[in-house]
């Protein structure tokens, strides 16, 4: 198809009633000097027009309509491929309150720099003006933002990712209401005549968030979490600063619908690190019958207590921007029936020859053939991988098959349970129960994981990443964690949601996994769902309850008493391992860390014997 070449004028001259959003996109077009400024309005048709532009570029191959309708192929520079956490900042006035677990540097130093890196940095290109809303526009506060991109690939994910467009700004205009300003650059200006190249970005990168002024400026980054700003800088980085000064919590957690055979609803929400089965648990297809499972969210909850005194969660985005491998019909066949339906954007998988996409692990047997991320061909015979490791698939979340109901009630849905998970070979039961709030506040502050290749850096590390948030906490982990007690000790916690931790990846001796995963893990929320309502047994071990024998349902599981005796083992030896690790990563809040947990340390230690 040919680039439109339809001009709009409504949207290049478009002047806001939005006396704050006006002055900050003329400030902004003075420093990067684009061409030309776009206000997104949303539709169906700037969707088609910005999608032919990018095929047109070289940056998007729209894969075949009969396969993959409405849908475009799209690979990264190769140096731009995941988020960037060793340039990620929080730049609080004080640098303690970014906390030993953020980078930090004064603010004004910063924006010194970043002022500098964005002169002129939009040369030759377009800045694209979107309005957007995290959650729903018809919220009690609805939160907006604004993010000001020259990339279309930004533009395009934005609109999958997030509720964005005319309807938005006209609400941020009549409302006269605030938003959070989200800055981006991929930082290659133009020279008159330069050709584009597919993935413009920069070897230097930022990506900076002012806590206190709510704002997030990105520099030289394409890719997801670093460049579409409503996701992990705004939904988790800059919302848990909020919540934090509000009284609720912004969390990296999926959250799902569970109904018993009796009809029965439990909701839960889920945190772990990123590439640990997030999307998979939350559009997970149980195994046992009659029990059934709906998504609402799969990678960020925000929770808020309701009148009734329990506590809410929405999800604030309205797209999947799922780690692609290991994704398939076996896996998360949910996903991929969302994914067939198209509207989506593929970026760093691999591209078939007959116009598809294709990833490890998405079928059993590879293609014969294929075009590898990096554009090169591929067949089964090659030594490396055909998808990047951390490639995505970037789908509207109303294409899930089990899309729960009550995605679309803005006041959410009331928390029933919260689930904390890792990645480890050893150490961690497969479940495990919080005596209370404060137990399962410090079980969260000392989850650790394996390390991803969602994060540049070394694989398969372990790292203590408390209540998944590691990359994502906007202020000092120190507070936050004496902001998660504090939610507890204000709630009745008659009603506040039970807390577990669970471990799908723990092994035998040999290397095998101890637990089969996957739809699998749907006999462990029975058990949560089932201790939440007092129908089954646990039992204390020094590190929480774990479910007594014979009270996890394995009926028709192909596992013996044994390997479940194995995989919810506390032993003790691994555990006095743990302990060292746990006072180095306590030691690091100083005076921040809540006295509490050296109690909940120190108790540990004495069950341990
Ligand atoms: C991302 O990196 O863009 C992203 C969605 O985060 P995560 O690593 O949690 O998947
Ligand atoms: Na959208
Ligand atoms: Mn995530």
């Amino acid at each position: 198809m040919a680039a439109a070449t339809t001009d709009h004028p409504t949207n290049t001259t478009y002047r806001t009633t939005h006396a704050k959003l006006a002055a900050w996109v003329d400030e902004v077009s003075e420093l990067t000097q684009p061409d030309s400024i776009y206000w997104c309005d949303g539709t169906d048709e700037e969707w088609n027009r910005l999608t032919d532009e990018l095929v047109a570029a070289g940056t998007f191959v729209r894969l075949d309509e009969s396969k993959k309708p409405n849908s475009f192929w799209c690979a990264s520079d190769p140096s731009d491929v995941a988020r960037v956490e060793d340039r990620t900042f929080i730049c609080s006035q004080n640098a303690e309150d970014a906390g030993p677990t953020n980078n930090w540097m004064d603010p004004s130093e910063m924006k010194s720099v970043l002022n500098d890196l964005y002169s002129g940095s939009m040369r030759g290109r377009t800045m694209y003006v979107i309005p957007f809303v995290m959650g729903h526009l018809d919220a009690d506060k609805p939160m907006f933002g604004v993010e000001i991109t020259d990339s279309a690939y930004v533009v395009a994910s934005m609109r999958v990712m997030a509720r964005m467009g005319m309807d938005v700004l006209d609400k941020i205009e009549s409302t006269e209401a605030d938003f959070v300003p989200c800055l981006h650059s991929v930082g290659a200006p133009l020279e008159p005549g330069e050709a584009d190249i597919a993935w413009p970005c920069n070897d230097t990168k930022y990506i900076v968030h002012f806590p206190e002024e709510r704002a997030i400026w990105s520099y030289g980054s394409g890719y997801g979490g670093n460049a579409l700003l409503g996701k992990k800088c705004y939904s988790l980085r800059i919302a848990s600063a909020m919540a934090h000064d509000e009284g609720w919590l912004a969390e990296h957690m999926l959250i799902l619908k569970l109904t018993n055979p009796e009809g029965v609803v439990k909701y839960v929400a889920a945190a772990f690190p990123s590439a640990c089965g997030k999307t998979n648990l939350a559009m997970i297809t149980p195994t046992i019958p009659g029990w059934k499972a709906e998504t609402l969210g799969d990678d960020i909850a925000w929770m808020r207590f309701g009148k009734d005194g329990r506590l809410y969660a929405v999800n604030p985005e309205d797209g999947l921007f799922g780690v692609a491998p290991g994704t398939g019909y076996g896996t998360n066949p949910n996903a991929m029936k969302a994914i067939e339906q198209g509207n989506s954007v593929f970026t760093n998988v691999a591209l078939t020859d007959d116009g598809d996409i294709w990833w490890e692990g998405m079928t059993d047997e590879p293609p014969a053939h294929l075009t590898d991320w990096k554009g090169r061909d591929w067949t089964p015979a090659s030594s490396e991988k055909a998808a990047h490791p951390n490639s995505r698939f970037c789908t509207p979340i109303r294409q899930c098959p089990i899309i729960a109901d009550e995605y679309d009630d803005p006041r959410g849905v009331p928390i029933d349970a919260i689930l904390f998970g890792g990645r480890r070979k050893t150490t961690i039961p497969l479940v495990t129960e919080a005596r209370d709030w404060t137990h399962g506040t410090f079980m969260g502050a000392t989850l650790s994981s394996e390390t991803t290749a969602a994060a540049t850096g070394a694989v398969g590390v372990v790292r203590r990443d408390p209540m998944a948030m590691l990359p994502f906490m906007g202020y000092n982990a120190g507070d936050y964690f004496q902001h998660w007690l504090n939610v507890g000790k204000d709630a009745d916690s008659s009603k506040l949601p039970r807390i577990f931790y669970v471990n799908w990846f723990r092994r035998d001796d040999d290397g095998g996994f101890l637990w089969p995963g996957f739809g699998e893990n749907s006999r462990v929320l029975k058990w949560v769902f089932e201790r939440i309502q007092g129908t089954v047994d646990a039992v204390e071990t020094p590190v929480g309850r774990v479910p007594a024998p014979g009270s996890l349902d394995i009926d028709g599981l192909d596992v013996t008493e044994d390997d479940i005796a194995k995989a919810l083992a506390v032993k003790p030896e691994e555990w006095r391992d743990e302990l060292p690790q746990i006072t180095e990563w306590f030691e690091k809040f100083g005076e921040k860390l809540p006295s509490i947990f050296w109690s909940e340390l120190d108790g540990l230690r004495e069950r341990l014997g």
